[in-house]
């Protein structure tokens, strides 16, 4: 008896242990949002493609909602993880590279982009190795962009966001780690205030800010609509994401396997595009329905009124970003 137990006990764990050593390689996939939005979806099927296209060889890990690293830890953790065999990937906001990459603050130039469609021109264009260049010397790995949507801004307050100065004038707004908006929100009227994405519905529950700027997305499914009141649609800037891993990882995959993960990694972005499509339409219907924030839309004047007036961002990040790469954008994007 004790015989047959020590024998089921063992088949489990034995297969167990034969599936770990099956996997040559691990990648630990850190992200801070939820599985179901358009990058947790995006996530979990690099994680399968890879899974089942290297026939476990490579084993993804996906570890949703902040649970091992935040944003900012985890460029920190990638760039100094030595493990060949074990790879840290992450895909944080394209706001949250300031710290390794000034060309990549082009993305968060208020206005840029009309919709998604001008940041794919962007995102498949040669422009974009001039816009990672020299990442790779900060230990990380460009390796493809995933969408979120463009941006909107949410504010509890009487009124909605619609003229400025006036309605973010005494205002404090949750922005990512980048000066880019920091600067944008104080041209408008508001006062900025940096916070992690796990620290945003409890700022703004407890009024530490009043307001935020985000995709439909999170605003949904990180429930900020429902501690807010009015939402303005503004389309002011994008959200997107870097995937990135670390360059020591990358480099040292044996080629078979890392053009079998890049191919995953492209079916994933094709696929991350439609689930931010869907998602960008239907959390924006969600969150009407379920009529906790109104969702007001800015005339074309009022616009026009926060291009203008957003506009000196531009001149005060031209050097720092490089005037001929704004020049060359601009001109991609027929601006
Ligand atoms: C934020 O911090 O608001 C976003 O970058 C979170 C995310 O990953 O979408």
């Amino acid at each position: 008896m004790k015989m047959l137990f020590r024998t089921l006990l063992a088949v489990p764990l034995a297969l167990a242990s034969m599936q770990a050593m099956a996997a040559d390689y691990t990648i630990k996939l850190s992200h801070v949002v939820s599985a179901h939005t358009p990058k947790g979806q995006a996530a979990d099927l690099f994680a399968k493609l890879v899974e089942e296209r290297t026939k476990g060889r490579v084993k993804v890990e996906v570890f949703p909602n902040s649970q091992l690293y935040n944003d900012n830890k985890v460029l920190e953790a990638m760039r100094l993880s030595g493990s060949k065999t074990t790879g840290i990937m992450a895909a944080p906001s394209l706001s949250k590279f300031v710290k390794f990459s000034k060309t990549l603050q082009t993305f968060d130039l208020p206005f840029l982009f009309n919709n998604t469609d001008d940041v794919h021109k962007l995102v498949d264009s040669p422009l974009m190795t001039r816009l990672t260049k020299g990442l790779d010397k900060k230990g990380l790995r460009a390796l493809t962009v995933w969408d979120n949507g463009m941006k909107v801004f949410s504010i509890k307050a009487d009124k909605p966001l619609r003229n400025i100065p006036a309605d973010f004038t005494g205002k404090k707004f949750r922005i990512q780690s980048s000066n880019i908006a920091a600067s944008m929100i104080e041209h408008l009227g508001g006062t900025p205030q940096k916070l992690p994405f796990k620290e945003v519905y409890t700022a703004l529950g407890q009024g530490v800010v009043d307001g935020q700027e985000n995709a439909w997305s999170n605003v949904h499914s990180k429930k900020f609509y429902e501690v807010q009141d009015y939402i303005s649609v503004t389309n002011h800037a994008y959200l997107g994401y870097l995937v990135v891993v670390s360059d020591e990882f990358w480099s040292n995959l044996p080629a078979d396997i890392r053009n079998t993960v890049s191919g995953a990694l492209k079916e994933a972005t094709e696929a991350n595009r439609k689930f931010a499509a869907i998602a960008d339409k239907g959390d924006r219907k969600k969150i009407e329905d379920d009529k906790y924030a109104k969702v007001v839309e800015l005339t074309d004047a009022e616009r026009a009124a926060w291009r203008q007036a957003t506009a000196p961002v531009w001149t005060e990040f031209r050097d720092e970003i490089g005037a001929e790469l704004i020049d060359d954008v601009k001109k991609l994007l027929g601006r």
